[in-house]
């Protein structure tokens, strides 16, 4: 039995940390099933596939040569043996992933791609629709949220801390934008599963988002985590 988890939200809500963090500590895979949609951004663009046509890009999607390195030095994204990592987390490649998301036969094109992520022990899957579409039978789904300006501000220092030099008002803009577009499309809207816990993370720290994470884990006997 492969115990799935889920962690859904809005960007900048804490999912990414959260996730990670969670998938170490309990020796779980992780599924980043954002960086799919951003790989199919990108594919997109460097095929010339018009981002307007859904039936082409769900064919890129089926057969995108993709590959999540975690052999040496953290984890390296590789698309088409080439290595994206740095590329895949700008704001452009997110609005681009924002934009191919919203077409249900893209959605569709991807899901059987990410429900193979899930292999024993576990996996920690972090995205907007794991708990309502991927994975609906999930025993643990949670649901991160932050403020907007909290979460703009989060992306900001991130970006800074990466070169990326973003004015905050634009990225607060950008936020607003791609949240507006998540959350209103008929495909898979970021909207938290009926039997999600939610988690307002705007006043917590990192730590303090774990802890609570944590304990639910261990309520729900999901893990025998408790003395690791
Ligand atoms: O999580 P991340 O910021 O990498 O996601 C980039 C974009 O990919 C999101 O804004 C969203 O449009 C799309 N996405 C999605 N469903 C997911 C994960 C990401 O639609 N499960």
């Amino acid at each position: 039995m492969v115990t799935v988890i889920t962690i859904d939200g809005p960007s900048g809500a804490g999912k990414g940390t959260i996730s990670r963090m969670l998938a170490d500590k309990l020796g779980f895979h992780y599924l980043d099933s954002g960086a799919l949609y951003r790989l199919l951004g990108l594919a997109a663009v460097r095929h010339s596939v018009d981002l307007g046509k859904p039936s082409s890009l769900s064919v890129l999607a089926g057969h995108m040569d993709i590959d999540f390195d975690t052999s040496d030095k953290g984890l390296r994204v590789l698309l088409e043996g080439e290595d994206v990592t740095v590329e895949l987390r700008s704001e452009n490649t997110a609005t681009l992933a924002s934009q191919v998301a919203s077409y249900p036969m893209v959605r569709t094109a991807l899901l059987q791609r990410q429900q193979l992520f899930a292999r024993s022990p576990g996996l920690i899957a972090d995205g907007r629709d794991m708990g309502t579409v991927v994975f609906p039978d999930a025993p643990l789904k949670i649901y991160l949220t932050a403020t907007a300006e909290e979460r703009a501000k989060r992306r900001h220092k991130e970006l800074l801390e990466k070169g990326e030099d973003v004015s905050l008002r634009a990225l607060m803009e950008q936020v607003r934008s791609r949240d507006e577009r998540d959350m209103s499309r008929d495909a898979s809207p970021l909207v938290p599963a009926e039997d999600a816990i939610e988690l307002d993370t705007s006043t917590l720290s990192i730590q303090e988002v774990m802890d609570t994470v944590l304990n639910l884990v261990y309520l729900k006997g999901l893990a025998n985590i408790i003395d690791q």
